[in-house]
């Protein structure tokens, strides 16, 4: 195969269509050239699959402030969040779900009209003395009508679309981020953007995890990607598992089942969670919820035949609401678990939902160098918004809704930031070698004839992480999920892809994707194997207590010079812009 490079030049380009990349490029559109790059269709972006609602205090059915949801995301997060990023996103929330409103987005509405709202894990009134009703929602396919809405719009502002566009180098030079490689899956082909800004809006990386809620996409690519030019990645150990997944399917059943009245049964009929969390039962943060169902099934109260799973009833409310408000879950649960919720409970586990760290940034986007003399300097031309980013607002434990709320709040911010930067910056010039390494590495698969392949390799993998790294982990099994993913590194080497065509080559995508996600996984477990301590997503077995003495700190993963994982830490930030602080407290519900 030839060599040939057709080259672009956009003030700004945005890798990802999801929620933030599209809020990012409506935004940045209205004032510099832009592109979005996707390796899929836009709206077959992962965003489309969020369910239950977006997050903010609108107070449209009770009283409600931000500062109560401030407090809820720090407190969620397990005191992990940086409460300047908490603060910037809970107290902007009313006003960009309003703007939401006024673009198209179909919210469901109270009888008076305004946008309704349903409660959610985690979200309280008066700093955690009961649930309150912050999620507004589109019935239960709230991701998917924004996603769609914010597609229109940045069509309308003109933005120009690269889909099913596969990005293989992040390019730097001059110490900036000025563009992107890119293969056409498509045509075949490799193209250069170069860019005055990159934003990195790529999403997650559950898919390493066998049980998961999550796209085909998202395999971590803008991680490996960052990770490779040397950037971090923060917080890696901190893997959200959301409770309620389809039984051996893992596809997600919203949070929205348990706001709109529904609970978590064992084998014994037993409402479970009054046990773990007597305030607000049900509706605990995420991270709480998985661990008490799986400690049921420990315990020998989970239900059929193999006692692996607990149910979740929601027929009590009615037939007439269920189709009203959770007609999605309605079809999932009768295609994926074959039962029919208006009658039934649905039968469902933990399942691997969402990255709560990602590339470090400031909270107006800036990529951060987090490690070195300067951590919180921003890298010249890199901004990142939604699951790939970390601003952080998760910490070790992301509450319900707060996702879509992020990558409304930061992927509007990312497309500010970015478009003010190219106004006020000249393009830096692309390296003589820009994209080699990417070329390289697509070469290398493209041509591999060895014995591996993917499907036994990928197998292996995700049961890997599930087994070893889910949601409980010791020293011991994260030492076993070490081996077997320098393993799998190993026999990457002797690879082989059979389709050697260049037209819609997805055998090589998916090689190019393994290659990530064994990265991924390697990052993710050593950062895991380092942090001594319980918190949020990350329960330790062997380190069953949270360590605020030791471990109040982000974890940064990066790559050394020979491609060996280095750890180091980076302080929390606990000053917010304008409040008072919320210092770590005992995490009670
Ligand atoms: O349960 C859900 O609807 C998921 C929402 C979220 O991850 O924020």
């Amino acid at each position: 195969m030839s060599v040939k490079v057709e080259y672009h030049k956009y003030d700004v380009v945005v890798l990802g269509a999801g929620g933030a990349g599209l809020n990012a490029a409506q935004v940045a559109s209205q004032y510099v050239s832009t592109a979005v790059i996707s390796e899929v269709y836009p709206t077959r972006s992962h965003t489309i699959s969020a369910q239950g609602g977006i997050s903010a205090a609108l107070g449209n059915l009770e009283e409600d402030h931000w500062i109560w949801h401030m407090y809820d995301t720090v407190k969620g997060s397990d005191y992990l969040a940086d409460q300047d990023a908490c603060e910037y996103m809970t107290k902007l929330a009313p006003q960009y779900i309003i703007e939401l409103e006024h673009i198209g987005v179909p919210f469901s509405r109270t009888a008076e009209g305004k946008i309704a709202q349903r409660p959610f894990g985690g979200h309280t009134a008066e700093f955690g003395k009961r649930p309150v009703k912050r999620a507004c929602y589109a019935a239960d396919r709230t991701g998917h009508v924004m996603l769609q809405t914010l597609f229109e719009k940045a069509v309308a502002q003109k933005t120009q679309f690269f889909s099913e566009f596969y990005a293989l180098e992040l390019l730097t030079n001059e110490g900036a981020v000025n563009g992107v490689l890119c293969w056409d899956i498509k045509n075949g082909g490799f193209h250069i953007f170069h860019a005055k800004a990159v934003v990195f809006a790529t999403g997650g990386c559950c898919r390493i995890f066998k049980t998961n809620s999550n796209a085909h996409i998202n395999t971590g690519d803008g991680l490996a990607l960052a990770l490779r030019k040397g950037f971090s990645w923060s917080d890696a150990e901190f893997i959200q598992f959301h409770p309620t997944g389809i039984y051996l399917a893992g596809n997600l059943i919203t949070e929205g089942v348990r706001g709109e009245g529904g609970i978590l049964l064992n084998a014994q009929g037993e409402r479970f969670m009054e046990r773990y969390a007597p305030t607000i039962k049900d509706l605990a943060p995420r991270d709480i919820v998985s661990r008490s169902m799986v400690k049921e099934v420990l315990a020998g109260r989970g239900v059929g035949p193999n006692k692996d799973h607990v149910l979740l009833k929601i027929d009590h409310i009615g037939a007439e609401a269920i189709h009203e408000k959770l007609p999605g879950i309605h079809e999932l649960a009768l295609v994926f678990a074959g039962v029919d919720c208006t009658k039934e409970p649905i039968p469902v586990m933990p399942t691997a939902h969402y990255q709560n760290g990602g590339i470090p940034t400031n909270y107006l986007t800036n990529v951060i160098r987090a490690v070195g003399p300067n951590p919180e300097e921003p890298v010249p031309g890199f901004f990142a918004a939604g699951e790939i980013a970390s601003a952080s607002v998760h910490g070790a434990n992301r509450l319900g809704t707060n996702s879509l709320l992020d990558l409304v709040v930061f992927g509007r911010t990312a497309g500010e930031q970015s478009a003010k930067y190219a106004k006020e910056n000249n393009f830096v010039p692309l390296a003589e070698n820009a994209g080699q390494e990417g070329i390289a590495l697509l070469q290398k698969f493209l041509n591999s004839n060895g014995k591996n392949t993917f499907g036994p390799m990928y197998k292996t993998l995700t049961e890997c992480m599930e087994k070893y790294v889910g949601v409980f982990r010791t020293e011991e099994t994260m030492t076993t999920a070490k081996g077997i993913l320098a393993d799998l590194k190993k026999q990457l080497d002797d690879y082989r892809v059979n389709d050697k065509s260049s037209i819609y080559n997805l055998e090589l995508i998916e090689a190019l994707e393994l290659n990530n996600m064994v990265l991924v996984a390697q990052a993710l477990t050593e950062a895991a194997l380092m942090r001594k301590e319980s918190r949020g997503g990350h329960a330790r077995e062997d380190y069953p207590e949270r360590d605020d003495a030791n471990f109040h700190k982000h974890t940064e993963v990066t790559l050394d010079g020979d491609g060996n994982i280095k750890i180091d830490y980076r302080p929390v930030r606990m000053k917010p812009l304008t409040v008072e602080t919320f210092p770590p407290k005992p995490r009670v519900y």
